[in-house]
């Protein structure tokens, strides 16, 4: 890493991050040419953005809101997204500094770069992440930790093993209302919970709106096609809805590690979400948000399932969007395993409406319902107001005001986020294992210590996927 303050020391040379971490949140220098209390530009967290579609944007404006940091590089496959994240990044700081990369590696490579923010799409998480890691970077990273149980291993080590912060983007953990939930059920105010019900979507949402175009191009078949889920090879739609990639965007590239396709419009922005080649359907979009939440307010954090069954309704597997429209997964949590008072069950489902969407722990004195929109309780009075009263509070859970903050401030403190990569993967595995329990069509037990698929070799190998060359997983 570029000595920045080199001269202060005539020892051994200071990096940017070695002060930040001696001088702690206490970092903030004369100002600079922003506004008074911005620490001057050689004390800012200098920050590199991987992936502007929906995400990235997001996260990088609550960066940019921030003073104590700068970020001087963006990366995107795409030639259009990628000067759009150059350009506002240069037009909120009012320069020219921030430099553009088509390839992360390169961007990852400069060492005067202390952080990055991750939010390609999932298939790509565990090449940007171990890369990044092995190269000092702390680590904003988006949820889910991975498309596979292995690249999250491989990323939970990489971390690990460089002494890097990691924030997952599981950001409802600093929202005052998760927040209360939280802390109701870690006070035992409804007792022990016996079950947890985490509602998560069904079916596959057109985040980009390309759907309709494609349609009208198909309208003309005599076969009405009303999803991309029934659209499969060897048929005219699919040949109407196979073209050539756009010239700014570098397919071949976007593929990455996921085993060659055809272009197809509608599973590529956002919606390859709905295409197992590239993400895992609503149930791995959501986990890392309301199972997150659920396993945060039972204290598992740091375990899993012993007993993992899942059931779902599947488009053909080579159809368009593939992910499963409906799904039902059960979790059996052992009391010897977690040490929790009693066994937990939770139930993740999408598409079943008697599971409301939301995390909603049932137990033996009440229960707590929470979702980004509502909140509710067996007792009228945790409803009111944005925390439990003090005196209800005796386990205190960690408070975050604003999730990219939290992060700022755990690079300078060098004490862990809100959401480290130990319990990103502990919240998404539910929802792995799940999927593969639908997968092979039976129920799982799952090794929690050793993270291990017990007595079902074709489960197991599930756990990886082949990666296309020339990319691989150190
Ligand atoms: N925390 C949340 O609430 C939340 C919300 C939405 C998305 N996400 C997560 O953010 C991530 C991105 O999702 P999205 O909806 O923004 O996807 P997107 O398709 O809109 O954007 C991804 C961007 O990454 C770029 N990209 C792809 N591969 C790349 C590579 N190898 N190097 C550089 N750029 C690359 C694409 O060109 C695109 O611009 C996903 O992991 C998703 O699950 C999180």
């Amino acid at each position: 890493m570029k000595n920045l303050l080199s001269g202060s020391s005539p020892l051994a040379p200071l990096t940017r991050r070695d002060f930040l971490k001696a001088a702690g949140a206490a970092a903030i220098l004369p100002a600079g040419a922003w506004g008074a209390g911005r620490p001057s530009a050689s004390n800012r967290i200098t920050l590199g953005v991987i992936g502007w579609g929906m995400m990235g944007p997001a996260n990088t404006k609550a960066f940019l809101a921030e003073d104590d940091c700068q970020i001087v590089a963006a990366c995107d496959l795409h030639t259009g997204h990628l000067q759009a994240a150059v350009d506002t990044i240069n037009t909120r700081y009012g320069n020219q500094d921030c430099k553009a990369y088509r390839d992360y590696r390169e961007l990852l490579a400069r060492d005067d770069i202390d952080a990055i923010m991750i939010a390609v799409p999932d298939h790509w998480h565990a090449l940007v992440a171990t890369e990044a890691a092995r190269r000092k970077k702390d680590i904003y990273g988006e949820k889910p930790l991975a498309r596979t149980v292995h690249e999250q291993q491989a990323i939970v080590k990489a971390v690990q093993q460089n002494g890097i912060i990691w924030q997952a983007g599981s950001w409802q953990r600093s929202l005052p209302s998760f927040h209360k939930a939280a802390e109701i059920v870690r006070n035992g105010l409804i007792g022990n919970v016996v079950r947890v019900e985490v509602g998560l979507p069904g079916g596959h949402h057109d985040f980009p709106g390309t759907v309709p175009a494609l349609l009208a191009k198909l309208s003309s078949l005599p076969d009405k096609i009303t999803s991309p889920a029934q659209i499969v090879p060897g048929t005219p739609a699919w040949d109407l809805a196979v073209t050539e990639p756009p010239p700014e965007l570098d397919f071949d590239r976007w593929l990455g590690p996921s085993k060659s396709e055809p272009y197809i419009e509608a599973r590529v922005y956002q919606n390859w979400r709905w295409n197992y080649n590239t993400g895992g359907g609503q149930l791995l979009d959501w986990i890392g948000h309301h199972g997150d939440i659920a396993h945060w307010g039972l204290g598992f954090d740091q375990t899993g399932p012993s007993e993992i069954e899942g059931h779902g309704e599947f488009p053909a597997a080579n159809a368009v969007w593939n992910t499963a429209t409906t799904y039902m997964v059960e979790c059996k949590y052992r009391k010897e395993v977690t040490h929790y008072p009693v066994d937990v069950g939770i139930t993740i489902a999408g598409g079943h409406p008697a599971i409301m969407m939301g995390t909603k722990w049932i137990g033996t004195d009440g229960w707590v319902w929470v979702d980004r929109g509502g909140f509710d309780a067996s007792n009228p009075a945790w409803i009111k107001g944005d925390s439990l009263p003090d005196d209800l509070r005796k386990v205190k859970l960690y408070e975050s005001v604003e999730h990219r903050r939290n992060f700022l401030d755990s690079v300078k403190s060098r004490k862990p986020t809100i959401a480290p990569v130990e319990t990103a993967h502990h919240s998404t595995l539910p929802g792995h294992l799940g999927l593969i329990s639908m997968l092979v069509g039976r129920k799982l037990q799952w090794d929690v210590a050793q993270e291990k698929i017990l007595n079902d070799s074709a489960a197991s190998e599930l756990l990886s996927r082949p990666y296309r060359a020339p990319w691989q997983l150190s």
